[in-house]
């Protein structure tokens, strides 16, 4: 497929499927409104906010306006932002609160902090608060892992002390006490972005929810989640919501002039409030019919939504070949894709990587992430093409990039997060041998950390696969481990003891 990337094209009609870049952020008046009307009381004592919507509505979008018009808008008040996402399960537990603890060693460095007693400080506190957290995680990661899954992913491992989540919160809190103490001090705000916390595992949404009921004044908040993402017993009292819905006609009339250069008339934005108003659907329509070289009409976009068209299918039919062979083939990974296990599954030599990047950067279907790896530009793209695979071609796909990751083993900087991409793929590719072990395994550390969600995924991956090998022993193990974590999802506090 990668032999060479002669065929790839800019397809220069394509707007990407990923949130959209602040300077092209189209509407949302109101809203934003409202989140700035937030600032002073972030001020005065500490402010959360959560940003709420069904998938591809525009709450990522709108996090990336707001992380412009605070620190980057010419003019604008020059705060503090950090940013970072989660991603859907199995993850790795604070992974992003450790991307923000990154991004304010970031700004330390940067000299963003005029207080040299107070750089000190926060640059203390940060360290700590990113030990214990690293700490934390680290014990998950498999000590002297299995003989079955091959030489070179063993390794040893020193035993890392325990640390319980009491230190991390603790650790936690007297950073954001410092932080906000420099922000009063010096006028300004810090305001900490998280998106897509409906993914977060229990830690993660026990950690949030700890922060927002103790946010010291200088410091905003705000976080994104889906609809029914598990936020909704939040005290809106305490943490505002901001609800995305569908754009108004006269918002999708914007978003076609300065987005695609369609001029949509009254008539058809009506209709597309109608019947496709988020934006995630919009950019889909606008980009077929760019392609195509079709009017803005009522009449072509009642010919492409007929049938009621998943929005994803309409994207990714709008997708040249070219791409739509990439991601069906990158849509079994679990983001972040780490860059050697992309190239070794599309087939790319060492010497055409940065070439590869520089195609990938460009494409509508991928995105680069700050820590250097890829994502899917939406993961409802990702969603479709996993789910438009053949079971044998799925099989296929998930074998071969198990065969990649334990290949690039030695070059991938997460070695949990391959671990945990190397279960599901075994598993998914029907290699059950490897899966077993290395499933039962990382499900029960998973369920000593207490993400119970992960730690049940991968052990039911474990059941399934000693059922397929018929190995009583290890069934049996695996049945008593999944039989706990439910006992304890039913009662994490263990009071019924
Ligand atoms: N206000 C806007 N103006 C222009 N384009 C937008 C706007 N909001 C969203 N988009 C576009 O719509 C698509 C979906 O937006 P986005 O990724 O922000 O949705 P989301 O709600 O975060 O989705 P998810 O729930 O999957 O995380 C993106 O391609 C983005 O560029
Ligand atoms: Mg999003």
């Amino acid at each position: 497929m990668g032999e060479n990337m002669d065929g790839i094209q800019r397809w220069a009609g394509n707007i990407s499927y990923a949130p959209c870049p602040p300077e092209e952020f189209c509407g949302r008046h109101e809203e934003r409104n409202l989140l700035r009307t937030l600032l002073p009381r972030a001020e005065e004592h500490g402010q959360a906010v959560m940003i709420s919507g069904p998938p591809g509505i525009g709450k990522s979008s709108l996090l990336n306006w707001l992380a412009y018009d605070l620190q980057d808008r010419p003019g604008g008040s020059r705060s503090l932002v950090i940013r970072a996402e989660i991603f859907e399960p199995p993850r790795m537990i604070f992974s992003a609160f450790r991307k923000l603890l990154y991004d304010l060693q970031v700004h330390v460095v940067s000299g963003w902090f005029r207080d040299p007693f107070g750089i000190e400080y926060v640059k203390e506190a940060t360290r700590y608060a990113n030990d214990l957290l690293e700490k934390y995680a680290a014990l998950v990661e498999p000590v002297g892992l299995l003989p079955k899954t091959g030489e070179e992913i063993i390794g040893v491992f020193a035993q890392t002390p325990e640390v319980g989540y009491d230190r991390v919160r603790e650790g936690f809190w007297e950073l954001l006490q410092a932080l906000g103490r420099q922000m009063v001090d010096s006028g300004r705000i810090a305001v900490i972005l998280l998106d897509d916390a409906h993914f977060a595992s229990r830690p993660d949404r026990r950690l949030l929810q700890d922060i927002i009921h103790d946010l010291p004044p200088g410091v905003l908040l705000v976080f994104t989640c889906r609809d029914g993402g598990g936020y909704e017993m939040t005290d809106d009292r305490v943490v505002p919501v901001v609800h995305l819905s569908g754009m108004q006609s006269h918002e999708i009339q914007e978003m076609g002039r300065r987005r695609f250069d369609l001029s949509p008339d009254d008539a058809t934005a009506t209709l597309l409030e109608e019947t496709a108003g988020d934006p995630f659907s919009l950019v889909a329509c606008f980009n077929t019919l760019r392609n195509r070289g079709l009017e803005p009409s009522s009449g072509n976009i009642r010919d492409l939504l007929t049938g009621g068209r998943d929005p994803a299918e309409i994207a990714f039919a709008a997708l040249p070949g070219f791409w739509q062979a990439w991601a069906e083939a990158l849509s079994v990974l679990i983001p972040p894709f780490p860059l050697p296990v992309m190239a070794c599954i599309l087939g790319i030599r060492e010497a055409d990587m940065t070439l590869m990047i520089e195609h990938l950067q460009g494409s509508s279907v991928f995105r680069r992430l700050p820590g250097g790896g890829f994502a899917f530009a939406h993961s409802l793209l990702q969603e479709y093409c996993r789910q438009n695979l053949s079971a044998d071609e799925s099989v296929a796909l998930n074998a071969g990039a198990a065969d990649c990751i334990e290949r690039s083993m030695h070059l991938l900087p997460m070695r949990l997060h391959a671990l945990l991409s190397l279960a599901c793929h075994h598993f998914n590719a029907r290699d059950y041998e490897k899966a077993a072990d290395l499933n039962l395994e990382l499900g029960l550390r998973y369920y000593n950390r207490e993400d119970y969600d992960a730690a049940l995924m991968l052990t039911r991956q474990a059941i399934i696969s000693a059922e397929q090998i018929g190995d009583s022993a290890l069934l049996a193990a695996a049945e008593r481990q999944r039989d706990l974590i439910q006992q304890k999802m039913a009662d994490p506090a263990g009071t019924a003891r």
